[in-house]
């Protein structure tokens, strides 16, 4: 059939445009038009397609989409092997490395190194000849891999044309192939939801998908790449070093890392372990550690290679996060609210560059999911600050009779009935303020720095301040004296003085940090603030009626009912006229006039660094204009403020085609009311 030319000049339009967008969306993360527009060209470009398939192109956008099944993978020899990196686990070591390097090197001037995360996911080959993405292959054992070309072309960061002008003929990129945390959350609860195998890490479902015969499979999983090297190149270059290459990579349309830095020196480098070892945890995917390479190729090709690993780069690992334990009992722990929470007491193991001898195991349904015992031994997992927890149970390794977790009846801390209501998740301590654990909860909630900020009153002093009767409950905090607190164990007189002048501080505070600190069931500081912004004053808040508490944003009948119920408690009414009485005090916000909200109804996350205001700030001046601010993403989110290096936030809205801002449009809009 002959085309018309009218029809292949509007495929040629449109493969343009969705190429650009694809790269503004997926590399650049920085979309230019709404998802729905992309759909529309999208759709357009595929009828075309189907009205005349002659006009399909290897490289046209919707050939990411899977094609048929394969029965068995190729074998893939690769040109040039895709070698290994020697590793690094302590400070020493690197700086052994970069002693090597200057040795071979004779060289004595700090070293210019490029900083690189080291992805977890799978190195995988793409070879573009004049442009186009003609295979994509595994790593295998270095010399040889699989043909994943099919599976590739369904990532959509993975560009099928590269883009700009000045790349080799023959470009062969390596890098990293991924499942972004966000992606693998949702994977993992779509696949728990229909009794699906659930994958480990993401790296392992990044495999998984990777290895998947039927490329419609691949296409249903989030997928992405970072690129890192080359392979293969003639007919061009790829620059003198690893920072141009980067840099070209990017003009050519392919996803670089955001996080890569050059730096001179191997201080720098450590400095930069240290600095993103920190950021680890924020990242919106998985690294296992830093990769150091030498930056000049002249330098790089003088070094050479030893065995299987070059000798100009190292790769500086994070301590495993993940380690196997035993467990040796099961305790419950009692929280401020009463609940009860199993926590795995272990066989003290090393991992994540701390020895571990408790790890939560969150409650008796994940216990009965994970299939728990005493004695068990279990894979562990320590990542940054978060708690330690138990991650899974190796079966094999099981004792026989091995006993199960019983939820006890009564509570540990002070023998109270234990509750576990029909449908809950969680158990509870029905002892309120006859528990011990309960009262030392509530008051170190109440001195903690989101709340009333008590500088010194941490958990180990409130247990002594509690068992040793000073302290009952939170308005006992204003009563202590110097004297009371100098006698305690491992307290001097300048510490206790220190104590009372934080405590005397802490007075002065905001309705919002009040409300939050008081401890009201499921009133975290986010609806205190939207209480505090809508209501105006502590005693409206007080007198509200259920109806009216619902008023406020954010708030559904169970909070309302909690923060009813509250005040209706007697001695919640004594404490806080005791707090008041001691000179607690704020300066009430007032109600803000619906018509001097012009941001009513709208819900903002923010996420990132912020360079003209910090987050609360922005957050406060958000509410003080009506909108709610959120710490979560969601199909409800009307705005995500995006900062400097933005976190998982970001990806997630994204994801769900929530529009984006950026601080300068926050700014103007701050400016306008
Ligand atoms: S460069 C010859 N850069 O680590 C050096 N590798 O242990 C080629 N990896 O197989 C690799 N992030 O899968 C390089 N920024 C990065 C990396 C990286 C992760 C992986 C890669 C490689 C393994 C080597």
């Amino acid at each position: 059939m002959v085309i018309p030319n009218i029809a292949q000049r509007r495929a040629a339009k449109l493969r343009h445009l969705l190429r650009r967008y694809n790269y503004q969306y997926h590399i650049l993360d920085a979309p230019i038009v709404t998802d729905a527009q992309y759909d529309r060209l999208f759709r357009e470009l595929q009828d075309l397609e189907a009205k005349y398939p002659k006009l399909i192109a290897a490289d046209s956008p919707t050939q990411h989409v899977g094609t048929t099944p394969l029965t068995a993978f190729k074998r893939v020899k690769h040109k040039v092997p895709m070698l290994s990196l020697s590793n690094s686990f302590t400070e020493t070591e690197l700086f052994s490395f970069d002693k090597r390097v200057h040795d071979r090197l004779q060289m004595d001037e700090e070293i210019e190194y490029v900083c690189e995360p080291k992805f977890d996911g799978l190195a995988v080959s793409l070879i573009y000849k004049k442009g186009i993405l003609r295979q994509a292959a595994t790593r295998g054992d270095g010399y040889v891999g699989e043909d994943i070309t099919q599976n590739i072309r369904t990532v959509f960061s993975i560009p099928l044309k590269l883009q700009g002008r000045g790349y080799p003929n023959v470009l062969e990129v390596r890098g990293e192939v991924y499942m972004p945390m966000q992606g693998f959350l949702a994977l993992n609860e779509k696949a728990r939801a229909n009794n699906d195998k659930v994958f480990a890490n993401p790296r392992n479902a990044a495999a998984g998908s990777l290895r998947q015969l039927d490329p419609k499979i691949t296409a249903t999983r989030p997928l992405a790449m970072y690129c890192y090297t080359v392979g293969e190149v003639s007919g061009g270059s790829g620059g003198e070093s690893q920072w141009e290459l980067l840099q070209h990579l990017k003009k050519w349309g392919l996803s670089v890392n955001e996080q890569i830095k050059k730096v001179k020196g191997i201080k720098a480098c450590w400095q930069y372990y240290l600095t993103l070892e920190k950021k680890r945890g924020e990242l919106a995917y998985d690294i296992d550690g830093i990769v150091f390479k030498v930056n000049n190729f002249a330098l790089q090709e003088k070094l050479g290679y030893v065995a299987r690993a070059p000798r100009w780069a190292i790769a500086q690992k994070f301590p495993a996060q993940e380690a196997l334990s035993r467990i040796l009992d099961v305790a419950f722990q009692v929280g401020r609210t009463g609940a009860l929470t199993p926590v795995a007491r272990l066989e003290p193991t090393f991992v994540g560059g701390a020895t571990v001898s408790n790890a939560t195991l969150h409650n008796m349904d994940e216990i009965a999911r994970k299939d728990v015992r005493i004695g068990d031994t279990v894979v562990i997992r320590r990542a940054g600050e978060v708690i330690p927890e138990v991650v899974s149970v190796v079966k094999d390794k099981r004792l026989k009779n091995a006993p199960r977790v019983v939820l006890p009846r009564q509570c540990p801390e002070c023998g109270s009935d234990v509750i576990h209501p029909h449908g809950q998740v969680v158990a509870y301590c029905i002892g309120e303020l006859y528990c011990t654990a309960q009262r030392k909860g509530v008051i170190e909630h109440f001195a903690s720095r989101k709340a009333m900020n008590i500088q010194g009153l941490g958990k180990r002093l409130i247990d002594v301040l509690v068992v040793q009767g000073l302290l009952y409950n939170v308005a006992d905090i204003y009563q202590l004296t110097v004297d009371q607190v100098t006698v305690l164990e491992r307290m001097g007189k300048k510490s206790a003085q220190n104590l009372i002048t934080a405590i005397n501080k802490s007075k002065q505070t905001v309705l919002a940090k009040f409300l939050y600190a008081i401890s009201i069931r499921e009133v975290g500081e986010r609806t205190a603030s939207n209480l505090a912004n809508h209501l105006g004053n502590f005693t409206a808040i007080e007198e509200a009626s259920e109806e009216c508490l619902q008023q406020t944003p954010d708030i559904g009948p169970v909070v309302a009912a909690n923060v009813y119920a509250f005040f209706r408690q007697p001695h919640n009414r004594r404490v806080i006229k005791a707090l008041l009485e001691a000179g607690v005090h704020w300066h009430d916000v007032g109600v803000q006039p619906i018509t001097e909200q012009p941001l009513a109804g709208q819900t903002y996350v923010l996420t990132g660094t912020l360079t003209s205001l910090t987050r609360e700030q922005a957050s406060a001046k958000l509410q003080a204009l009506g909108a709610k601010v959120s710490g979560s993403v969601s199909q409800k989110t009307s705005y995500v403020i995006v900062g400097e290096d933005p976190g998982i936030k970001y990806t997630t809205a994204k994801a769900l085609g929530v529009p984006i801002k950026d601080e300068q449009s926050l700014l103007q809009l701050l400016q306008k009311y």
